[in-house]
């Protein structure tokens, strides 16, 4: 019996945002170390030189193969040279997670242009400055490639007190759908991953224990889930799948609209049910 492998063994991948901030998920270095361990070499693009060593040290110590490259991703200019550099210290690339993005929180009825502008160049537009820059030199090397980018479930759902992000996350969403069907004639898949709330990682959930609360039908989503959903997406096991975003949040996202819950089914149950649940406000 052949043992299931990822199929990066002896490959290249980029990670871009691949530092850690203290007191965020940290998905960054986790999608390093799985791409690492899936036997790839990673090239840590940071905008932190600090931040990109120390995720490199941290796969080193872990046995895996990685090197920093520091550039400011919102740049174009620095996009071009950041893979240059990237694809100079690489066997080839044929992976490429982009971690980058932040949320600036307001109404939507008083979002400024400054924060509006700020989220669509994090979330948005530094992702298709990466897609267009790796996914050009996975077309000139001529052996495909995955491209994947983080969204959210804000991307899907409504993003109440941060439009801006809600609104790039969607374009990001839309993005990964054009990159597939450009590129698809290359080999090169394009996916998306949309977190949940991960928060700041969530790693201390008890093991085997179960949320059963309104918000997360199965328990909130940690960091390693991410960086695993990363790695299938970049892996030979999904080498039939793009175009697509991975929802990885805890079932959240799937919940019944209308409230329904065990309290409420004797009420549904005996052909009870109206309104009464539903608040109204008074104009
Ligand atoms: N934590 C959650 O609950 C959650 C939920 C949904 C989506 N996400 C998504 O996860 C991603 C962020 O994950 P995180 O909080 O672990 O990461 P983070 O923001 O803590 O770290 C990202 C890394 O990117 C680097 N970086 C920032 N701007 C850069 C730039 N212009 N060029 C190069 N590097 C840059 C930072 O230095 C940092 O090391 C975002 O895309 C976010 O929208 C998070």
């Amino acid at each position: 019996m052949d043992i299931i492998g990822f199929g990066l063994e002896g490959k290249g991948a980029v990670v871009a945002g691949a530092g850690a901030v203290p007191g965020r998920a940290g998905h960054g270095p986790a999608t390093c170390l799985r791409l690492a361990a899936a036997g790839a070499t990673v090239a840590c693009i940071d905008i932190d030189e600090g931040r990109a060593k120390e995720v490199v040290a941290a796969v080193q110590d872990s046995g895996g193969r990685a090197f920093p490259v520091v550039a400011d991703l919102t740049r174009r200019d620095q996009v071009e040279r950041a893979v240059e550099e990237a694809a100079a210290g690489l066997p080839s690339i044929d992976a490429c997670v982009d971690i980058i993005g932040g949320a600036r929180w307001d109404r939507a009825a008083d979002f400024s242009v400054e924060d509006w502008d700020w989220t669509v160049l994090n979330n948005l537009t530094q992702v298709f400055f990466v897609f267009q820059t790796v996914g050009r030199r996975m077309i000139e090397q001529g052996t495909g490639g995955s491209l994947v980018a983080l969204a959210s479930v804000d991307g899907i759902a409504a993003a109440a007190m941060h439009a801006p992000y809600g609104a790039a996350k969607a374009g990001v969403i839309s993005l990964v759908k054009t990159f597939s069907q450009e590129m698809g004639k290359y080999g090169i898949r394009a996916n998306a991953v949309a977190p949940g709330a991960v928060g700041t990682g969530n790693e201390d959930w008890p093991e085997g224990t179960w949320s059963g609360d309104s918000v997360n039908p199965l328990a909130p989503p940690r960091t390693r889930d991410i960086a695993n959903a990363a790695l299938f997406l970049c892996s030979s096991l999904a080498e039939r799948i793009s175009g697509q975003t991975l929802v990885v949040d805890g079932g959240a996202s799937t919940r019944e609209l209308w409230g329904m819950n065990d309290d409420l089914l004797p009420q549904f149950r005996s052909g009870q049910y109206g309104q009464a649940q539903f608040g109204r406000v008074e104009g």
